[in-house]
């Protein structure tokens, strides 16, 4: 297999975009040297493991929820928010669980997403112009000549951020936080305290009538892991290379090459370059891995990068995530789902319906509007019917936080509301209520979905 001829530096000998050039590359080769000795944060058994779960995605017998922030700050990091973004996922997994039929392979975009690619190298205010935010690994978010500077320690810190949170995420996961009846009891008081209250109410209520049906049977969380217990995947961007290769090992059981800093890693639509150095990182390691897709993408080259990333065709390997924005999903999606499906290659598709879909408010806010969120979802299963494929997952940018950055949804956020409680870091994210609103309106698209298809196939 080409990985033979791979080596967890061998990116460093293609171009790489969207990293930063450090002052001091005798500081930078400290901070990769204590990387390197540090514990990984994820076990490549738990990588293989996640792959196999996506492989049932990618077979329609299984559906991914993959939703975080859209970059974790320094700031921002402490327990109530780690407790109720991981809260809402688990909210959103039941009731898509309910929607789909299938298991929910939960994966959080957390736990090590800090970098960020950037549209634009340099970022001006007025007169003044300074080198992009880059994400808190890389510098810092305040407009100053000295927090824009790059500064390699800043991976450290990532590093250590990363471990306590996926240990407190570990402990959730396993400890009876995630209680499939407890997590339903948090949904309907949602329901209830929530704007949008009585259109969910009957779906809530038949995944209510299906756990005491469960209970009826001895299926609950006193005898049950699967009712007590949740297994969650962590991700993140692959796009800070240097600290990725730290955290890269040989699994002392298959002797293969595994990127120990989260479980999935992947590729973002502005580093997918065939010749790239970030294509050339991921395709050596065993994790199973992401592609964004966007608008630009044309389907051979789509099919070159499949050649180069799954090379033996590994359903899991790898998930396309379509981020094409609304207007242009069922375009844009079509020839790339044909030409996958043509060729006979193995992927999960997923949505993103966030980055094709951010737009400027009038009063300068980055910000992207339910509506569109939730078409591009529609148009991406529409697609996906109409060619007899399976969308088999969603990519979300949410916070567990009330906070307000994406305007409409059943609490219609204005744009004059944006500034109440702005606080992302980088783009504008789902608040805890617009992501449970999603998750019963896909869940009721997947249910239409299905009887749609069950109608066809009795007919
Ligand atoms: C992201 O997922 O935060 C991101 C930057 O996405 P994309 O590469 O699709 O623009
Ligand atoms: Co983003």
């Amino acid at each position: 297999m080409s990985a033979q001829l791979w080596s967890p530096d061998i990116w460093r000998k293609k171009p790489a975009t969207q990293m930063p050039s450090y002052e001091d590359p005798a500081q930078l080769a400290a901070v990769e040297k204590t990387l390197a000795g540090y514990p990984p944060l994820v076990f490549a058994g738990e990588a293989r493991e996640l792959t196999r779960q996506l492989g049932l995605a990618a077979e329609g017998k299984a559906f991914l929820l993959q939703g975080g922030d859209c970059a974790e700050s320094f700031a921002e990091f402490t327990p109530d928010n780690i407790r109720d973004t991981f809260k809402v996922l688990l909210q959103m997994t039941v009731v898509l669980m309910y929607g789909a039929s299938l298991p929910v392979v939960k994966v959080a975009r957390l736990a090590g997403q800090f970098a960020k690619p950037r549209s634009l190298d340099v970022e001006r205010q007025g007169d003044v112009e300074l080198p992009s935010y880059r994400g808190d690994i890389v510098n810092g978010i305040d407009f100053t000549t000295e927090a824009r500077i790059p500064n390699p320690d800043r991976m450290l810190q990532a590093y250590h951020q990363s471990a306590a949170t996926m240990n407190l995420v570990r402990a959730f996961a396993l400890g009876g936080f995630a209680d499939l009846h407890q997590v339903h009891r948090w949904t309907q008081d949602s329901i209830r305290g929530g704007a949008s209250g009585q259109r969910y109410v009957e779906l809530a209520d038949r995944i209510t009538d299906a756990l005491e049906f469960m209970a009826a049977c001895g299926v609950d969380a006193s005898t049950s892991p699967h009712v007590r217990e949740a297994s969650v995947f962590t991700s993140h961007e692959s796009l800070l290379l240097w600290y990725e290769q730290a955290l890269t090992r040989q699994d002392s059981l298959t002797g293969g090459w595994y990127d120990c800093s989260a479980h999935m890693l992947w590729i973002g639509d502005r580093t997918r370059q065939p010749g790239g150095a970030h294509v050339e990182f991921l395709r050596g390691v065993g994790n199973p891995i992401g592609m964004k897709c966007g608008p630009s993408l044309d389907p051979d080259e789509l099919i070159r990068l499949i050649d180069i990333l799954n090379p033996d065709n590994i359903p899991g390997r790898l998930t396309l995530i379509a981020r094409m924005g609304s207007n242009n999903v069922r375009e844009y999606l079509t020839p790339l789902v044909r030409k996958v499906e043509q060729e006979g290659r193995k992927v999960v598709w997923s949505c993103d319906p966030m980055h094709g879909n951010t737009i400027k408010a009038a009063n300068g806010y980055k910000t992207r509007p339910f509506e569109r969120i939730l078409d591009e979802v529609r148009g991406f299963f529409e697609v996906h019917q109409a060619e007899g494929t399976y969308g088999g997952g969603v990519h979300f940018e949410m916070t567990g936080q009330e906070v307000t950055e994406c305007i409409g949804g059943a609490q219609e956020i204005t744009e004059e509301r944006l500034g109440d409680r702005y606080h992302t870091h980088c783009d504008p994210r789902l608040n805890a209520s617009q992501s449970l609103e999603l998750a019963f309106l896909i869940a009721e698209m997947l249910k239409g979905g299905r009887r749609t298809s069950e109608l066809e196939a009795a007919a």
